[in-house]
């Protein structure tokens, strides 16, 4: 039997000389360590030998399964070794190589002036109306009559607004104003809101005019509301919005849905008000209308405006940052070049 150890062991040397990876490896542990190897065959007739026997033939297995154990574990290190190294050069990566340029989006800047209008708005106390209870495809009722507007009034006109085929009355809605007639419809005072839009209107493209914009619509109805309290929010706002103190000046207007009516101009931005191209010689740029809501428009959504009155105010977003960034050409914001909006 002993020689016969000393056989299967010398066999089992020259397969681990030959064995070559960590497969190889568990082979040969199954072929002469697992429980059927052929160690463990010889170990089951142990029990046929006399007691001395027993115990030389015991021992000399158990030192050659750990001799053959030791060798297969360096084996298996030297050859975990080898395969890691060679797995490692195959998947270098060359960490100096320059990344891949993965190009960053931004907010339009439409849509970051909005947002920071608005923003000064809630400062001030007011709620945002949600865009699908201001639609951009209204009814002439929204967009006209219950605004107080004249059946023959000249922004009605065709020209002016676009008809859809939808049905006869309705239309691409031509100002945000009628969304103050849906945030008073069957609610009750204090309301104080602004509607951001976008609206339409059938123009000639210029510099100057596209045939669609956007505007922020504005609402404060409550009891005692004054043409003080319009001034106060309107110049607030402006003061915040263009920083510092840019001079502002309310010149008297007209609008069939707010009376007494008034347009507010701020201080030319270029020309700090010596006058010049973009403020037309005047000093001046206009940026807002605005007015105590009329008593007819009150009525018609079933307030009284004995009891109730209020301010309501409208802007051009395209108008508020071209003054701001000192923008000549309202179709850059639409064009979509590139170099245009990274400077934002
Ligand atoms: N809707 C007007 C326009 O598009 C702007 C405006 C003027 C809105 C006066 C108002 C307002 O709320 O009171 O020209």
């Amino acid at each position: 039997m002993k020689e016969q150890l000393e056989k299967i062991y010398a066999a089992a040397s020259a397969d681990l000389e030959k064995a070559s990876s960590i497969n190889d490896l568990e082979e040969i542990r199954a072929k002469y360590l697992s429980r059927k190897g052929e160690f463990n065959e010889i170990k089951k007739n142990l029990k046929n030998l006399s007691n001395e026997d027993k115990r030389i033939v015991g021992s000399l297995a158990n030192e050659i399964t750990k001799k053959l154990e030791s060798a297969l574990k360096d084996k298996h290190d030297e050859f975990y070794k080898k395969e890691l190294n060679e797995k490692l050069q195959k998947e270098r990566i060359d960490i100096t190589l320059p990344g891949k340029y993965i190009p960053q989006g931004k907010v339009h800047p439409l849509t970051s002036t909005t947002n920071e209008i608005v923003a000064i708005f809630q400062s001030l106390g007011f709620s945002v109306v949600p865009s699908e209870q201001s639609p951009e495809v209204e009814t002439e009722y929204y967009n006209f009559d219950m605004l107080n507007v004249p059946k023959d009034h000249p922004a009605r006109d065709v020209q002016d607004t676009f008809y859809t085929e939808i049905a006869k009355n309705v239309v691409l809605r031509s100002q945000t104003s009628g969304a103050q007639i849906h945030a008073m419809e069957g609610k009750n005072p204090p309301i104080r809101v602004v509607a951001p839009g976008r609206v339409y209107r059938n123009e000639n493209i210029n510099a100057r005019k596209n045939n669609f914009f956007h505007q922020i619509e504005g609402l404060y109805v409550d009891k005692n509301i004054t043409f003080g309290d319009l001034k106060g929010v309107l110049n607030e706002f402006i003061r915040i919005y263009f920083g510092s103190s840019r001079p502002t000046r309310f010149r008297n207007s007209f609008f069939p849905f707010t009376e007494p009516s008034a347009e507010i101009d701020v201080q030319c931005i270029m020309c700090e008000g010596k006058g010049c191209r973009t403020c037309s010689g005047t000093g001046w740029l206009e940026i807002l209308g605005a007015g105590m809501v009329d008593p007819n428009v009150l009525k018609g959504v079933g307030i009284d405006p004995d009891v109730y009155s209020g301010f309501a105010f409208g802007m051009g977003v395209e108008r508020l940052a071209m003054l701001k960034y000192a923008v000549d050409d309202i179709r850059l914001f639409f064009n979509n070049d590139e170099k245009f909006l990274k400077q934002f």
